[in-house]
């Protein structure tokens, strides 16, 4: 039997084919998953359907306007406000279809309605979907779209993105997630630069 979380997905797929959006989301469902199991007292309930559904809104928003109001050089806030309210409406449509529950539905388009243009987490679960968001950034998959949609050089980016970390991450685990992510890339980086594969690195150290 389909988990409500498959049918959440499922619902919110033909929303999601713009912006490289169904990787963007998968990994952010995995790193909500991760941060869950450090926090027990964040609720799945409304942490999972808020992330599944969380970027429905871009599909409302024209492909070409999409550049402008993301990223260190994102100055269109109009652009990305439209994205988060055409996601609650989106949100709220699919989420109503499945009878949800009612009380867990308005907390979830509540963090959806602020995912990204409010600084602060109201509590743990908007905390929780904030950081699973901002953690995709993090991963070589998410660094690279990033980074390459932005125009950065990746060490460039990569440093950045370290600066970062402290700034936008409410949770102690998502900082350290956030911290190895980039440990990874910076030692896959390192062995490029002299020719070597990753695990002939690794290897080395156990020598
Ligand atoms: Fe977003
Ligand atoms: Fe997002």
């Amino acid at each position: 039997m389909k988990t409500i979380y498959v049918k959440i997905e499922e619902q919110a797929k033909p929303y999601l084919d713009t912006r490289q959006n169904e990787i963007h989301v998968s990994i952010c469902y995995a790193m909500a998953k991760r941060l869950l199991s450090q926090y027990p007292d964040a609720d799945p309930e409304v942490v999972l359907p808020a992330i599944l559904l969380h970027d429905v809104g871009w599909k409302m928003v024209p492909e070409e306007k999409h550049l402008g109001a993301f990223g260190p050089r994102g100055k269109d806030m109009e652009t990305r406000r439209i994205h988060e309210i055409e996601g609650v409406g989106i949100a709220r449509r699919i989420l109503a279809s499945l009878e949800y529950d009612r009380r867990k539905t308005e907390e979830i388009l509540v963090i959806i309605e602020g995912h990204d243009s409010r600084d602060e987490a109201l509590s743990l679960n908007d905390a929780v979907v904030k950081d699973a968001d901002k953690l995709w950034r993090f991963t070589p998959a998410g660094l690279e779209t990033d980074r390459k949609r932005f125009g950065f050089d990746k060490r460039q980016y990569a440093s950045w993105l370290r600066a970062m970390i402290d700034t936008w991450f409410f949770t102690t685990a998502a900082r350290k997630i956030a911290r190895e992510g980039l440990d990874e890339v910076e030692l896959v980086m390192q062995c490029e630069q002299r020719g070597e594969s990753p695990s002939e690195e690794a290897s080395k150290d156990l020598e």
